[in-house]
């Protein structure tokens, strides 16, 4: 099984979108036996709450659902356990990275990495775009940027996944 940790601050927006996103893409590339999603924040405050109605309402027009996703915050294990550990922008990179430092060195199995930087397309590279921004605060379009942003970089994540010699195994 290889598995994937998506982490943002709240864990009600962003990494739940990708949660959703990258589960709906892994059953159409028939890739859901092989692969698991989880999402997580750095923050404690929406502990057990569901995905922002927002994040929610946006994603389900795309048909992703999101209703069963509860948010949880990121714990040092996250590094023993997840074979990919993808943070939505620099904020949450530094916290994860600050986390990891709790992890003994021969436990770690996966790094923290940028997710759009790490798993870029060429769209990105064109906008520029190595962070996901948070919507929390902004309007819908805020939100559909979001998804954009998300789908395009999950398409590249499911190629690499695709190559790890661990689905072989
Ligand atoms: P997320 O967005 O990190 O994408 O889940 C946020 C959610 C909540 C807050 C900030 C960002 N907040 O300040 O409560």
């Amino acid at each position: 099984m290889i598995k994937v940790l998506f982490v943002c601050l709240g864990n009600i927006c962003r990494s739940p979108t990708a949660h959703g996103v990258m589960e709906r893409k892994l059953a159409m590339a028939g890739l859901s036996n092989s692969v698991e999603v989880d999402s997580a924040g750095t923050a404690a405050w929406h502990i057990g709450k569901q995905p922002d109605i927002r994040s929610q309402e946006t994603a389900r027009k795309r048909d992703y659902d999101l209703s069963h996703l509860r948010a949880r915050q990121a714990v040092a294990e996250d590094f023993i356990e997840f074979d990919y550990v993808l943070a939505m922008d620099n904020e949450n990179l530094e916290n994860l990275e600050a986390l990891l430092q709790m992890v003994p060195v021969a436990e770690v199995k996966s790094k923290p990495e940028l997710f759009l930087e790490a798993y870029s397309t060429p769209t990105l590279k064109a906008k520029g775009l190595t962070e996901v921004p948070d919507p929390y605060y902004g309007g819908d379009k805020g939100f559909e940027a979001v998804l954009d942003m998300i789908e395009e970089a999950c398409d590249q994540l499911i190629l690499d996944i695709k190559s790890n010699k661990k689905l072989k195994e």
